[in-house]
């Protein structure tokens, strides 16, 4: 005989993933997908095409015949060369026998982080704004995130005081995602170091999202946090080459983390995915080998378009802290009376311009809305001009 149970469509999906709000900034997506001539500064993608050697040498590895799974791991080569890369960076060294992973994007490098180490009500310390996928990841993973706020006030910078505050008995890990999207703020040495000491004096994992490290402008120089003193024990590094080298499409990143803490990632990693795409994988491995020059002049690019939104915000009215890494802008759009959802929706649908309210990436994000320059310098110029005719118009209160 039949049970009475609550229906399906109410316990179908799991607690943890009706945990999660949909995401905020889909809808965006929705309206705008309907819609011609937008300028788009809404998705954190470069608009560069991957570099000729990148692509040259996906095309070699097809017709190769390279058609088949690698070691779960990745290919050696890319291993390899993600260890020469960060030691020649960075001076941290990774063993790409035991220690480096290849995954499907930072992405995947970020969930299998989060699943590989969070036991049920682990607690995360996670700055906010940040990515949007970051607390989703605790969540999916039975861990729970503990907010710490940034503020413009503060250039965004994490205070490492109400880090050690958000610090319970319950604490597994610390999150740091730098430089940051949405912010572009970086941790200043300062910040750094007495974070390490925090991570130290409670034995926290620490998460460091790095996939913006070759983003860096200005006297801004990135370190990997795993070089640190005493930190490459406890910090999973991931990174990806979807940003610095125009490679969003062909799904690469990867994680570096010691031994025994790899040695379970890759378990997830294994049974969830086997191995990255192998055709990318040869392409990442020529970005690393022959593009450098590449992503200096899309950096250098990046710098130049940078300046142009930083000082256009600001001469709009719209206070605009200066970013260090990344390529994202982050306005404050308090003056012109809006939220930044009613700001965002009624931008896109009166000046056919596409931002993120600020809110989609932590509550202090409200009152913000974030904008990718990664899009053409002309492309900007025009931006900024609908961007400055709609805020004299909500100014005037039109
Ligand atoms: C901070 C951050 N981490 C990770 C990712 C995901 O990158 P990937 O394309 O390598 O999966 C993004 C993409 O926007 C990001 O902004």
């Amino acid at each position: 005989m039949a049970v009475t149970r609550v229906p399906l469509r109410e316990r179908g999906l799991s607690q943890r993933v009706r945990a999660v709000p949909p995401s905020g900034i889909r809808r965006f997506f929705d309206i705008l997908a309907t819609m011609e001539d937008v300028i788009s500064l809404g998705v954190g993608e470069p608009d560069f095409d991957s570099p000729a050697a990148v692509v040259e040498a996906g095309v070699r590895s097809l017709r190769a015949g390279r058609t088949h799974y690698t070691s779960n791991y990745g290919t050696l080569e890319l291993r390899t060369a993600i260890a020469d890369h960060l030691e020649r960076r960075y001076g941290v060294r990774y063993d790409p026998a035991t220690e480096i992973l290849v995954t499907v994007g930072a992405s995947e490098a970020v969930d299998l982080a989060l699943r590989a180490t969070c036991d049920p009500g682990d607690e995360v310390i996670l700055h906010e704004p940040s990515y949007v996928a970051y607390a989703p990841a605790v969540i999916f993973a039975g861990g729970v995130v503990r907010h710490v706020a940034t503020r413009l006030e503060d250039d965004f910078a994490l205070d490492p005081a109400a880090v050690e505050a958000a610090v319970t008995p319950r604490t597994k890990a610390l999150f740091l995602g730098y430089p940051c999207n949405p912010t572009g703020a970086v941790l200043p040495p300062d910040v750094r170091d007495e974070l390490a000491r925090t991570a130290e004096r409670h034995d926290l994992i620490v998460y460091a999202d790095e996939i913006y490290d070759r983003l860096a402008y200005g006297s801004y120089r990135h370190r990997a946090f795993s070089s640190l003193p005493g930190m490459r024990e406890r910090t999973i590094l991931m990174g990806g080459f979807s940003k610095a080298y125009a490679m969003t499409g062909w799904r690469v990143g990867y994680l570096c983390a010691p031994a025994w803490l790899l040695e379970g990632i890759v378990k997830v990693h294994q049974y969830g995915i086997m191995s990255a795409p192998t055709v990318a994988q040869d392409a990442a491995l020529a970005g690393l080998l022959a593009c450098e020059a590449d992503v200096e002049a899309m950096v250098a690019e990046y710098d130049r378009r940078r300046r142009l939104m930083v000082d256009g915000l600001n001469a709009i009215g719209l206070r605009t802290f200066e970013p260090r890494g990344a390529f994202y802008v982050f306005p404050l759009i308090t003056s012109t009376g809006l939220d930044s959802e009613t700001f965002a929706e009624r931008l896109l649908r009166e000046e056919r311009v596409a931002v993120v309210p600020g809110g989609a990436f932590g509550p202090s994000g409200e009152g913000h809305v974030r904008a990718c320059y990664a899009t053409s310098y002309e492309q900007l110029e025009e931006a900024l001009v609908r961007i400055g005719r709609f805020v004299e118009r909500c100014r005037a209160g039109a």
